[in-house]
């Protein structure tokens, strides 16, 4: 270490300023420090230049040196954040003069400035606090936060079930005047029935009131969910798709020149059965031979058997009634966007659980899939309709909705295979488009680096919480912007509820405590030591015999 350092009367100086990092000597770490406070990595220093300018920077590492003659030196390698002039905050820290004069630990007042200051009241959206300093809350814009699309990751037990019903319980408590309900309108895929506790006013569906109407599946979605989309068999597809088509005719209300345009993927109902009887008919039919009373098989003799019997195990199942019971063909379009927008008449609510944990694995994507591509879908058309109304109309959608999945990597996942792809595609779709509706994403997993990049580089807020596995970690790295230094690495090691807070709602990334939310949502997590110390518990097995075959 040069010898200049002990020879000048200051404590702590900078010995070396590069783009993303800043060096600094401190002779006795006791005096370099607040009154109140001790330092740590994470903590903030001042450096001022001689024009008025401060520093901002965030230490990432001690280090102590000892010199020859025993004493020792620490040195601190800081990664500069902003800097304060004239009580303004910019971010970024490259221009400092230099050389700079004075280092010291930054003070709480530099530290609140900075953050109370980077969003204007309207705006401010405070759901954690800076994780080294508990007493300085660290506000988001809202309107960035909401307006664009949010991904929380973290290792399972991390906190991101909390975060996540904290940032809800928030967003639906902030009022601008005096009543009940806000416009706030969120929609949460719940696949593991947590969070009926966090959200007790929530418009909560699960698959014993939940009514989806089959006959709103798109073409492709139809072909997806009823054909062997792998077999590739243009016979049973042709028949669908007539059968369809002609009961949608047949049932119609409108004009000759009206039904001539209806088509597969017209949000029309149909009869699954008729469909069924009309593939069973085709399968088995007989027309006329080459002589006068003769009969020989249809072209299609035989050629549907696989067809039919798919069908008729959907249409006999009874787990599926939700989706193609009476009630879903039954149940009108009005009501079933209603019903998904919070708006039934029963229950107008700021937020909708639709709890996923009973439906049958096989149809969770298309399930996911076609209440995710109606919320796009009505964002868009009412976009238009305001638009038709208003030529000049700027804002495209005054009732603005938040998406919320849970587990994304099991409806979004890195993979082609064709029972993630409905899901995927109206996701995917959101993730590009769903922005200029209205309607944007929050997107919460454990393995991060299963979800679909397209959908993650659409992601503007990042809520990156402890993060174990290797190959999430370096794949969120990748996410996140170049200029977080070291910040990135501390979340290996991040407590419950901790995060890097990164995008461009936040004034700087920072590394925050999530304030606890209230209620709390159900945990998974089952007392099985103090479960195992209770008495011997009796077994309904006919219960469960009864559950079973419903
Ligand atoms: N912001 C927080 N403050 C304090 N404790 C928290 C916070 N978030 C989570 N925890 C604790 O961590 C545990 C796991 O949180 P959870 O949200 O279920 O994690 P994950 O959804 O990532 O698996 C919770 O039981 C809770 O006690
Ligand atoms: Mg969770």
């Amino acid at each position: 270490m040069a010898d200049e350092t002990t020879a000048d009367a200051l404590n702590a100086q900078v010995v070396a300023v590069f783009p993303d990092k800043v060096r600094i000597v401190v002779d006795k770490l006791e005096d370099f420090k607040l009154a109140e406070e001790s330092l740590c990595v994470g903590s903030y220093i001042r450096i001022a230049d001689n024009e008025n300018a401060i520093l901002i920077a965030i230490i990432e590492n001690f280090e102590i040196v000892v010199r020859d003659d025993g004493t020792r030196n620490h040195i601190i390698e800081a990664f500069p954040l902003g800097v304060l002039r004239g009580g303004k905050f910019e971010r970024g820290g490259d221009s400092l003069a230099i050389p700079p004069k004075d280092v010291k630990p930054a003070t709480i007042e530099d530290i609140n400035r900075i953050y109370s200051e980077s969003v204007k009241v309207d705006e401010r959206f405070c759901f954690s606090r800076l994780s080294s300093n508990l007493d300085v809350q660290v506000p988001v814009n809202g309107n960035k936060f909401f307006n664009k699309h949010i991904a929380i990751v973290g290792s399972t037990g991390s906190g991101k079930s909390h975060t996540l019903a904290t940032i809800i319980q928030g967003a639906v408590a902030e009022k601008t005047g005096d009543f009940s309900l806000n416009n706030s309108h969120v929609i949460i895929f719940d696949i593991h029935s947590e969070y009926r506790s966090a959200f007790p006013d929530a418009n909560f569906l699960d698959i014993s009131n939940l009514t989806l109407p089959y006959w709103m599946l798109n073409g492709e979605e139809l072909e997806e969910f009823f054909l062997d989309t792998e077999a590739n068999d243009h016979n049973q597809r042709n028949v669908f798709k007539e059968a369809i088509i002609q009961d949608r005719r047949a049932t119609s209300n409108g004009t000759d020149v009206e039904k001539q345009r209806i088509h597969l993927d017209s949000p029309l109902p149909f009869n699954i059965a008729t469909v069924l009887e009309y593939a069973k008919g085709k399968n088995t039919e007989m027309v006329p031979g080459a002589k006068p009373g003769d009969t020989k098989q249809g072209s299609l003799f035989g050629k549907l058997t696989n067809f039919v019997s798919r069908l008729e195990n959907k249409v006999n199942d009874r787990r599926l009634d939700f989706f193609l019971g009476t009630k879903s063909r039954e149940v009108t379009f009005e009501d079933t966007l209603r019903t998904l927008l919070g708006y039934s008449a029963a229950n107008k609510s700021n937020i909708t659980v639709i709890d996923l944990s009973g439906v049958p694995f096989e149809v969770l994507s298309i399930t996911v899939s076609l209440i995710s591509r109606l919320i796009f879908e009505y964002g868009y058309v009412y976009k238009r309709l305001r638009c038709a109304k208003d030529p000049n109309e700027k804002v495209s959608n005054d009732v603005p909705i938040l998406l919320v999945y849970e587990e994304a990597h099991k409806y979004v996942p890195n993979s082609e295979l064709s029972k993630y792809r409905s899901s995927k595609t109206s996701i995917e779709r959101i993730a590009k488009e769903g922005r200029k509706y209205g309607v944007t994403l929050l997107l919460a997993s454990q393995r991060p680096s299963e979800i679909s990049e397209t959908i993650f580089s659409q992601c503007n807020n990042f809520i990156a919480m402890r993060l174990t596995n290797p190959v999430d970690q370096s794949y969120v790295k990748k996410l996140l912007p170049d200029s977080l230094g070291s910040l990135i690495d501390k979340m290996t090691s991040f407590r419950q509820g901790e995060a890097l807070l990164v995008g461009e709602s936040v004034v700087l990334p920072s590394i925050v405590q999530i304030v606890q939310c209230d209620p709390t949502p159900s945990s998974n997590d089952i007392a099985y030591w103090e479960l195992w110390k209770e008495e011997w518990k009796d077994m309904d097995i006919a219960g469960i015999k009864a559950e079973w075959y419903r």
